[in-house]
């Protein structure tokens, strides 16, 4: 069979190039090992996918070249992927900091973009594993498990290497290799951290409990948002933000009350309740499991009445910079990305277009761009996409 453009990965970006290609008039073939298009987008935001966030910068993500994705992001915006959602009719909402969701369900999200693919003559086959790809002088020859496919253009989609039993797989990065590209080292981005030692044994059976609001910090960075402790660690918002630029060995460390000046308002309570034990006085501030174990392992429990007022700032100090040994993440099986991948120095930052080899693409989290928690890897993958699907 002879195309214009093979796209191999039904995800995000893969469907969201194909549309563009197609809207263009190209003859556009995408290409899919697993049994159904877009699985990633209908586990996503727990049912309802959170497609994109209104404040998307260049600065909220990863790569070896932050200006990198600068290009495709302003020429593809939250906005037009909004507009897109509106024109199909599919109610949303802002649950917070930006980040949209449907109000129904992901599969929306799904059919709207296979709705589009349709429109736009875009043929898509699931089932279809890529067996190989040779460069011709016509463009690219790929067998795949339905034969043949002649292609003048040829877009990797194939997304990183999270949820392997969602059919993720390294092969685009093996493609990038056969054709010269350079592959950065790649791990686990947006998951769960482990706790190892003391504090794995002190925390394992606080699973469940939940802080609304923590500020997470690893070198200069932090993110505020909630935190839930896991059998095996921590996870929730502010541990997923800070596990993408957190590395085995880095400090990290926890504040528990970033909206209180604690140490004042232990010396407050000591005036108010000097009869009260210690460890419930904090669990006003902190869930009672926590304050309770904190007062096990870290400060110890007496009435309120003999602390000192030094006492008590040192250890409203130490709720703002509570160190914690993480020993690593829950790695590929449950987290949302993977960070590193194909190089951004090999490829066109306009058009995702290889510069070792004219035709061939890289789009999606298959390359070295990994964004925040909240939207912003789909909005990645609707700009790459559409950036390739312009020109290819
Ligand atoms: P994606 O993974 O979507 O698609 C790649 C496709 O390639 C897959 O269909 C796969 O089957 C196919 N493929 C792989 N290897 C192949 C091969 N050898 N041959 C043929 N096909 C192959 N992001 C966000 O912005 N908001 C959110 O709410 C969430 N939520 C979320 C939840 C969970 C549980 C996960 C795991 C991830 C998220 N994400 C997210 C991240 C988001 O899903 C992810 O960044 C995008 O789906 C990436 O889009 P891509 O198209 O690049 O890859």
């Amino acid at each position: 069979m002879k195309v214009d453009v093979l796209i191999v990965g039904a995800g995000a970006a893969g469907l969201m190039c194909a549309i563009a290609a197609g809207q263009r008039g190209r003859r556009v073939l995408v290409v899919d090992h697993a049994n159904r298009p877009g699985k990633k987008i209908l586990m996503s935001g727990g049912g309802r996918c959170n497609f994109t966030n209104l404040g998307v910068t260049p600065a909220n993500y990863l790569s070896a070249n932050p200006h990198f994705a600068k290009s495709a992001l302003a020429r593809y915006t939250p906005a037009d992927f909004i507009a897109l959602v509106e024109r199909h009719r599919i109610a949303y909402h802002e649950k917070e900091l930006g980040q949209l969701f449907c109000d129904d369900s992901s599969k929306q999200i799904v059919r709207m973009l296979l709705d589009e693919c349709a429109d736009a003559g875009v043929r898509v086959e699931t089932s279809c594993a890529v067996e190989r790809v040779r460069h011709t002088d016509e463009g690219f020859g790929v067998l795949t498990a339905h034969g043949e496919v002649h292609a003048e253009s040829l877009v990797v989609a194939t997304g990183g290497l999270s949820i392997p039993s969602m059919g993720a797989t390294g092969f685009g990065y093996e493609l990038a290799r056969q054709f010269g590209h350079a592959v950065l080292p790649v791990r686990a981005g947006l998951v769960p951290l482990t706790l190892s030692g003391k504090h794995q044994q002190h925390y394992h059976d606080l699973a469940g409990v939940a802080l609304p609001v923590v500020e997470t910090r690893t070198g200069k960075l932090s993110f505020r948002a909630g935190m839930l402790f896991t059998h095996r660690g921590l996870s929730g918002p502010a541990v997923l933000q800070i596990s993408s630029y957190w590395q085995p060995g880095d400090d990290l460390r926890v504040d528990l009350l970033p909206d209180h000046a604690a140490g004042d308002w232990l010396v407050d309570q000591r005036a108010a309740r000097p009869a009260a034990e210690f460890k419930n006085v904090l669990a006003d501030l902190l869930p009672k499991r926590l304050a309770q174990r904190l007062c096990e392992h870290w400060f110890d429990n007496r009435p309120m009445r003999q602390y000192r007022d030094a006492e008590l700032r040192e250890i409203g100090r130490q709720l703002h910079d509570w160190p914690i040994t993480a020993s690593g993440t829950e790695g590929y099986r449950t987290a949302e990305v993977t960070l590193g991948g194909v190089d951004t120095d090999g490829l066109s930052s306009s058009t995702m277009q290889s510069k070792l080899v004219p035709g061939l693409y890289f789009i999606g989290e298959v390359v070295d761009v990994t964004g925040w928690l909240g939207g912003y890897n789909f909005q990645w993958a609707w700009a790459s996409g559409q950036a390739a699907g312009q020109v290819v």
